[in-house]
């Protein structure tokens, strides 16, 4: 009975699915994309697609119930190295013809037009970044509205992904219970020419306070465009700078681990910024309208069972005792 109930399952995962994954873009999934057409992703986030059956869906896509370095994961002291951002280099030229922003479905996606990321003596190459709603990383524990996901590869293929969460703000002074920055980040901020205010918990990820991220606001200003699966629109142009100071006055909590999507392929090397940016309720509403949900369940630490083999093992110790 249950045996043929699996094998009705394994018949079911024969068909070949097509990703629009986190790697698109990557080399895990090029993007091929020469008539035009955006892909439509076939995993989802609820249900039969959804996460707790992602290996069944495709036979590459097996780390995702047995890998043991699976993202994401709660970002609690211990799991992570503290990376200081200036160990990076990180340079995104603005893209001041705009770019393609596509909906593939489960996420909506902004094409790179260059940007450079150096540390270890490599040397990777932007691709895209997307956004997932809530975060799929959590803050020591805390979910946040939504996580940016800038997604480089290497000329080796290697990939790393730059996450950073994102806080609804709602004007001035949105956030008022955290500690004040020390002297020295203010300085280190002001130095850079930072904009954005940022209060810092200490040792802990920053909070944007008050002001929307200029970038997100652009990008999002044309989100209406791209409501339906398969859809692309041409953003305005978009100044990558404010990010990209905005990180590069934060640190890195970093740790290895794997796409968070289907083929949920490990050796990734995870980058989680200390520095959040902020959106607006309005476009916060109007994002969510179109994401709906796409943040795969919290992993086990980097190292431990994957939650899948944990959990099986125990539904057949349940059924025995
Ligand atoms: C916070 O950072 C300081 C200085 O970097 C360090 O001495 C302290 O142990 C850290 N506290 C925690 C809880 O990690
Ligand atoms: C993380 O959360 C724990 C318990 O909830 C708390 O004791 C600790 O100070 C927090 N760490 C940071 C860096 O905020």
């Amino acid at each position: 009975m249950g045996g043929q109930f699996f094998r009705a399952l394994l018949l079911a995962a024969t068909a070949r699915e097509v990703f629009a994954s986190c790697a698109h873009g990557t080399f895990l999934q090029p993007r091929a994309e020469a008539d035009g057409a955006v892909p439509i992703s076939t995993f989802g986030y609820t249900g039969r697609i959804g996460p707790l059956n992602w290996a069944a869906l495709d036979a590459a896509n097996s780390a995702c119930s047995i890998g043991t370095r699976q993202s994401p994961i709660d970002m609690v002291q211990g799991v992570f190295t503290m990376v200081a951002a200036s160990d990076l280099t990180i340079d995104i030229p603005d893209f001041a013809e705009g770019t393609e922003f596509e909906n593939l479905g489960t996420t909506i996606e902004v094409i790179a037009k260059g940007g450079t990321l150096a540390f270890s003596g490599k040397s990777f190459a932007l691709q895209q970044f997307h956004f997932h709603l809530p975060s799929e990383h959590l803050d020591n524990g805390t979910s946040q509205a939504m996580e940016m996901h800038m997604v480089w590869q290497s000329e080796a293929q290697e990939i790393a992904v730059i996450g950073v969460y994102i806080d609804v703000v709602d004007g001035a002074a949105a956030v008022t219970s955290v500690a004040e920055p020390t002297p020295v980040e203010r300085r280190g901020r002001f130095m850079r020419g930072q904009e954005p205010a940022l209060q810092r918990r200490q040792n802990g990820t920053a909070v944007a306070a008050g002001t929307p991220t200029v970038l997100l606001e652009t990008i999002f200003s044309v989100a209406d465009a791209i409501a339906t699966p398969g859809t692309k629109v041409t953003t305005p142009p978009l100044i990558m700078s404010e990010v990209v100071n905005l990180i590069k006055a934060g640190n890195f909590q970093a740790y290895s681990g794997s796409l968070t999507t289907p083929p949920c392929s490990e050796g990734v090397n995870w980058f989680v910024s200390t520095s959040k940016l902020g959106i607006s309720a309005a476009n916060f509403n109007k994002v969510r309208d179109i994401i709906g949900f796409n943040s795969r369940f919290p992993q086990n630490s980097p190292g431990q069972p994957n939650l899948l083999m944990v959990a099986s093992t125990f539904a057949v110790l349940g059924a025995s005792i």
